[in-house]
């Protein structure tokens, strides 16, 4: 079951009074990496949410391929410090797969699998909340894509990783690209936007002020305040 292309007409996020995003037009088609950039505040995690369906929209709409039910089972979100199960590593990454009703052999295999993609094989038995932050990320990661999701939501995964976790991320993200997961990604490193994207949006002020392929975003912008950004100017 294809749950793309996910659609968002005039959406619109409005708290107390205030417009936190929107109206955003946007079609999310198959395939490939977009990755999310914009100052702090202009509303990246807000359009996150709302794509993932976890932001109730105060006026338009957010529309999957499939009913939203079928399209929530099909999707997942890495946050920036993921909440891990106080339990092993094994268990940690047994969850998903218990909640989607696989088989305790299978659950077994793809846990062999993802503990030895993620370089954790030695630590199955290790309490998960005693991991480093970048082991700790990475577990997020598998946790996420273990249940073989269509879309994948990150919100700034590697803010406070050093250089060797974040290269690893990556190297996590691009394998699961290439496996045909649609990944989504808010990120402030612009090396790693660089490294990873196909297409580019840059939030400003709770709309989407430009959306591009890599190449015209990061060579070519046309906003005047993107060209700023990513120069590296103070951008508000
Ligand atoms: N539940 C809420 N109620 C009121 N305001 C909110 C709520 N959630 C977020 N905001 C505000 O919405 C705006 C957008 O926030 P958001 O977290 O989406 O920005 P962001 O681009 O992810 O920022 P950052 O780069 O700092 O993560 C901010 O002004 C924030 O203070
Ligand atoms: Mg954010």
């Amino acid at each position: 079951m294809n749950i793309l292309p996910l659609r968002l007409t005039a959406a619109e996020v409005r708290r107390r009074g205030k417009r936190l995003l929107g109206p955003v037009d946007l079609t999310l088609g198959t395939g490939g990496v977009t990755v999310i950039v914009g100052p702090n505040g202009s509303g990246k995690t807000t359009l996150l949410r709302v794509m993932h369906g976890v932001e109730r929209l105060s006026s338009g709409s957010a529309n999957w391929a499939v009913p939203d039910r079928d399209a929530q089972a099909r999707q997942a979100f890495v946050f920036q410090s993921p909440i891990m199960l106080r339990r092993s590593v094994a268990a940690n990454l047994r969850y998903p797969l218990a909640l989607h009703g696989v088989a305790r052999a299978d659950q077994d295999v793809a846990v062999t699998e993802w503990a030895a993609k993620i370089g954790l094989s030695d630590a199955l038995t290790t309490p998960a909340p005693r991991l480093s932050g970048g082991e700790r990320q990475k577990l997020a990661l598998a946790r996420a894509l273990i249940g073989k999701p269509q879309v994948l939501f990150l919100d700034e995964p590697c803010a406070s990783l050093d250089g060797a976790a974040t290269l690893a991320i990556e190297g996590l993200l691009r394998d699961a690209r290439d496996a045909g997961v649609r990944i989504v990604m808010a990120t402030h490193d612009m090396g790693q936007a660089r490294r990873l994207a196909d297409d580019a949006l840059f939030v400003l002020g709770g709309t989407i002020a430009e959306a591009a392929s890599r190449d015209r975003f990061f060579d070519r912008p046309q906003h005047p305040a993107l060209a700023s950004f990513l120069n590296g100017d103070i951008v508000t």
